[in-house]
């Protein structure tokens, strides 16, 4: 149906819209919900069913216009009108002290001064631009010249208006802030992720970053990410009023109420502070009180409250002189070491895991933390019963930092390296000068296990429904010794599983055959060889069009396919040798899975996201190898360099990055972690 519609229908869908943006506002930015979510929800479905019959009456402020659209195929690099520039840090009062002395000797005739402190949100500033009252972009901050268009993401944040909350708007109104993840959203994603063996995102934002940079918008809409507005420009265009606003505005403080009287959430703890002895006690009363919020702070934003003597600072190349981001330290706890588990991953790696007697650490219940690897547990020399200090810094997956030997009880025993694998009780290797210590029985059930995993991905043979539970059961019910013999499973083989029945084993059964469909690219990736990750399956099938052809090929010709090295050929070549591996193909070939390229060329890459970029690697980044990380970024069109300089476009960096790191944050340079690497380029 799509008739017109009359003028008392087009007054209702608009009295609706009304009452539904006042609910929106008040459940979302006042945090004071005045409808009950019935009559909420009664009302929304009346709407939807007006603008249903008549399309016509769809405004792009309804709040049906919150639910996101079809996925993206990626997102247009747009160049901010002023750049976002990231804050100095001050890693302690005295860092703090010293920076206001800084400013003093340029404005040596201030005086007293108004500070507004603001709590340092950690999440991902976003610039969005309003023009006659209405959201028409939402844009990152990348690297802070240079941002990407997300706006339909954008439009899913609940906290975000569509439509500024005044009758006299300005043609064009641009307004800065922070996209961030509550703590509970973001815990519920990695227990997610991590259900689906995924990699967890390392903090809140990461997974904002990850969110925000998702192309299915309709995905954005679930996960709750939520807005606090800081910056409002009125005058976009004119940079030389970059801190300018009319008469009434002419402080921070009064930005921050406009902001609220626009409609957006302002973050209520601000404090306007008379001196930097004001603000100290704000930064020491919040050291505490923070971990007591549903999303995470690092530190305090300190600006100078009065924009004519922001004018009169001005800017470094990086910062503004007139703010400055007051930091927590990284948050430490004691606690006991209740027993240390060895983890058997799907490469084999054994990693020791300290399990704790949980305690609260940045906002989250911590009982496990890693203790990496042997090198690491022998130089903590850790003791079963061990008071232990626990530290997360930033990061999601805590580590035990030391040892307090001197609470150690009497007669405690030293934890050491298993000599046999926790899982199948064969030897364990740890080859001279690495650091892993390894199982190399390839039919162990935690490799297994973690093999049929990696097989089922989305990215690899896309086995829908076939998550760890399942996994788990199949292993060590021995109905399954490798992947091969998912291809002979059966209903009545799956069915007697706890909680399978007969509909979901016939589904699996169907997405097992269903898989036998996928290109030989992905079955290359799918078998896990060390060092092909999707890109290097992709350009390694393309030069291969057969499991027989790289079979026989010898390190040396396929070291000669461009982007592949030494170190991924001699892993390929070794991989075809083992004879376990060669009885593998010849069992999934004979189960009918692709084994050769079809006839159908392969698609010229798309352009790339990463294309004229120059990146940096540094650090051991949890999942990826360099290598691995290079290639990706070379497929996505960037130039991988081994030194940060002003043409630097990103740094990636891992855990113990060191003077790169420190470099490229002098420089201004946009820093990523895997996460926000993955997701810049369709990885995640
Ligand atoms: S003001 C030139 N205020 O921290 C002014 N930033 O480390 C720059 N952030 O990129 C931003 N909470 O993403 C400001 N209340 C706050 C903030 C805040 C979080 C983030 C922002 C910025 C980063 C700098």
């Amino acid at each position: 149906m799509n008739q017109a519609a009359d003028d008392t229908t087009a007054a209702r869908a608009q009295s609706l819209r009304a009452q539904l943006q006042a609910a929106s506002y008040a459940y979302y930015v006042l945090d004071a919900p005045d409808l009950p979510d019935e009559v909420y929800d009664r009302l929304y479905r009346e709407l939807q069913d007006l603008e249903t019959a008549h399309p016509a009456l769809v405004t792009p402020d309804s709040p049906t216009q919150r639910v996101g659209e079809k996925p993206a195929t990626q997102f247009t690099s747009v160049r901010h009108n002023i750049p976002l520039y990231s804050l100095e840090n001050a890693f302690d009062l005295a860092e703090f002290r010293a920076w206001e002395e800084r400013w003093r000797r340029q404005a040596p005739d201030a005086g007293e001064v108004e500070y507004v402190a603001e709590l340092k949100i950690d999440g991902n500033a976003l610039a969005l631009t309003y023009e006659n009252g209405l959201l028409v972009r939402g844009v990152t901050r990348g690297d802070g010249v240079a941002g990407e268009d997300i706006t339909p993401n954008v439009r899913t944040i609940r906290s975000v208006p569509l439509r500024l909350n005044t009758d006299t708007p300005p043609p064009v109104v641009e307004v800065r802030g922070e996209a961030f993840l509550p703590l509970d959203v973001f815990e519920q994603i990695n227990r997610e992720r991590e259900a689906r063996g995924e990699a967890l995102f390392a903090n809140p934002r990461n997974a904002a970053a990850g969110t925000l940079r998702q192309l299915d918008s309709r995905i954005v809409a679930d996960r709750r990410l939520d807005f606090f507005a800081y910056t409002v420009y009125l005058d976009q265009f004119d940079p030389a009023q970059i801190a300018s606003a009319p008469d009434q505005m002419t402080t921070q403080w009064a930005a921050l109420e406009l902001l609220q009287t626009l409609g957006f959430r302002v973050n209520p703890n601000r404090q306007l502070c008379q001196s930097a002895d004001d603000v100290q006690a704000y930064y020491d009363d919040w050291a505490t009180k923070r971990a007591r919020l549903s999303y995470l702070t690092d530190g305090v934003v300190v600006k100078l409250n009065d924009f004519a003597l922001q004018r009169q600072l001005g800017f470094t190349q990086k910062f503004p002189r007139w703010a400055v981001a007051l930091k927590y330290p990284a948050e430490e706890v004691p606690t006991i070491l209740e027993a240390v588990s060895f983890q058997v991953g799907r490469t084999g790696a054994v990693t020791p895991v300290a399990e704790l007697h949980p305690v609260q650490l940045a906002g989250t219940t911590v009982a496990r933390a890693t203790l990496h690897n042997a090198d690491r547990l022998a130089e903590l020399d850790i003791h079963q019963g061990d008071t232990v200090i626990v530290r997360k810094a930033g990061e999601i997956i805590p580590e035990v930092v030391r040892v307090l030997s001197e609470l150690r009880p009497v007669d405690a025993i030293v934890v050491t390296m298993p000599t046999h694998c926790p899982q199948c009780a064969s030897a364990l290797v740890k080859p001279e000068g690495e650091a892993v210590t390894r199982c190399i029985n390839s039919s162990c059930p935690a490799i297994v296990q973690g093999a049929i995993i990696h097989w089922a991905r989305r990215d690899a043979l896309d086995i829908e429904g076939l998550g760890e539970k399942w996994v788990k059961q199949l292993v060590e019910q021995g109905l399954v010794h490798s992947v091969a013999d998912l291809y002979t499973l059966t209903e009545a083989d799956l069915e007697p599983l706890d909680r399978m029945g007969k509909r979901l084993a016939e589904k699996l059964v169907g997405a097992i055959a269903a898989s036998k469909t996928r290109p030989w690219a992905s079955v290359l990736y799918a078998l896990g060889i060390r060092h092909v990750g999707t890109v290097n399956a992709k350009t390694l099938a393309q030069h291969f069009p057969s499991a027989a052809a790289l079979a026989a090929a010898s390190p040396e010709a396929i070291a000669t396919v461009h982007s592949i090295g030494p170190e991924i050929a001699q892993s390929v070549a070794q991989w075809f040798e083992v004879p376990a591996n060669q009885t593998l193909i010849d069992r999934l070939r004979q189960s009918g899975l692709q084994l050769a390229a079809d006839d159908t060329p392969t698609q010229a890459a798309e352009a790339g996201v990463l294309a004229g970029k120059t990146l940096v690697l540094t650090g051991t980044l949890p999942t990826l190898t360099r290598p691995e990380a290079t290639e990706l970024i070379e497929a996505a069109g960037g130039k991988v360099t081994s030194s940060v300089s002003k043409a630097t476009d990103y740094l990636v960096a891992g855990e113990k990055a060191g003077s790169k790191l420190t470099k490229a944050e002098g420089l201004g340079i946009a820093i990523l972690s895997e996460g926000d690497l993955l997701a810049l380029i369709g990885q995640d």
